[in-house]
């Protein structure tokens, strides 16, 4: 792409694990996007990146992945900016207590981590070059996540159980990961999965009247957001050496930065396939 300018994006950069990425992120000489819902929040977080790496190109771009329209507005904003994605860092993700939709009537945890996700993958793959890198966030609950073609359908009469949409949203990112990666082989694009642990941000409170005794007894057990951020940021870093071993790695989900082992129910091809089919579906005119 002559005349473009390459950047790093990374989504749900304005808390917890996103903020530590752009904060180990700042200084490699890349512009970085911050792609954020909350901008007088990210707005904030982006004034002390700037102090603390002077020099340092960050743009902080509106993005909301509970809304297709937002999510189509932010890639038109790149694609006439003339960016070119070096890497793309899916971060952002929810797990909300309680029922409710996204603008286009997607329950919100799947509509937000998975389906957003997807959408913002696909607009922006025109932005994207051999050697681009896409990181797509996963977490350890997808063991128990379960996938099947209705679950795009809200429920608002089911009981709501939390981890379980969001399982169910990390098992899709995994799964779809993996067939993205076969898709975009021929292309030298590359797809990779990261799970951070478990993380002490705000997204593993359980809005209870316990959570302070949890917080004092369970948080300083476990990883710090920077702790969280280090798989993703040694990922992206390492793409940029083209000597490194990992930087010409798709289709592989890492943890503590070394690849993981995914069970033959995650790299089986056709629920690989049906997912795709869904998702498109589920998207189609929306
Ligand atoms: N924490 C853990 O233990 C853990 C474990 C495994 C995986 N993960 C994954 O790691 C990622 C980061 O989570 P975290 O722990 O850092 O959570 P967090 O502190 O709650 O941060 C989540 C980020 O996502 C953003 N976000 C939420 N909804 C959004 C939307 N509709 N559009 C755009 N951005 C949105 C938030 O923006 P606002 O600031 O506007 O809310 C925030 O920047 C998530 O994908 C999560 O599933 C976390």
């Amino acid at each position: 792409m002559s005349g473009s300018k390459e950047v790093i994006v990374v989504t749900g950069a304005s808390a917890g694990i996103g903020k530590a990425i752009v904060q180990s992120l700042a200084g490699c000489g890349i512009r970085l996007i911050m792609a954020c819902r909350n901008m007088e929040k990210s707005a904030a977080v982006k004034a002390i990146l700037e102090q603390d790496n002077p020099g340092a190109e960050i743009e902080l771009l509106n993005l909301d992945l509970a809304s297709f329209a937002s999510i189509r507005q932010f890639a038109s904003t790149l694609a006439r900016k003339k960016y070119s994605i070096n890497t793309l860092i899916n971060n952002a993700g929810v797990l909300p207590g309680r029922f409710s939709l996204t603008r286009d009537g997607f329950e919100t945890t799947l509509g937000v981590n998975y389906l957003g996700l997807f959408l913002l993958n696909e607009l922006l793959l025109p932005l994207m070059r051999p050697g681009s890198l896409i990181i797509n966030t996963i977490s350890c609950s997808y063991i128990i996540g379960r996938l099947n073609k209705d679950m795009f359908i809200p429920n608002p009469g089911a009981r709501f159980m939390s981890i379980f949409s969001y399982a169910r949203s990390k098992r899709a990112i995994l799964v779809y990961s993996l067939e993205l990666a076969e898709r975009l082989s021929g292309q030298g694009i590359r797809v990779l999965a990261t799970d951070p642990g478990i993380v002490s941000t705000k997204l593993i409170a359980m809005k209870r009247w316990f959570d302070p005794l949890t917080d004092a007894l369970f948080r300083p057990l476990i990883k710090t957001p920077g702790q969280g951020a280090d798989t993703a940021v040694f990922l992206t870093l390492e793409a940029q050496k083209p000597a490194s071993e990992y930087a010409h790695l798709s289709g592989l989900c890492f943890k503590n930065r070394k690849a993981m082992r995914l069970p033959a129910k995650i790299r089986d091809k056709k629920i690989r396939k049906e997912l795709w089919d869904w998702t498109t579906a589920a998207i189609q005119g929306r």
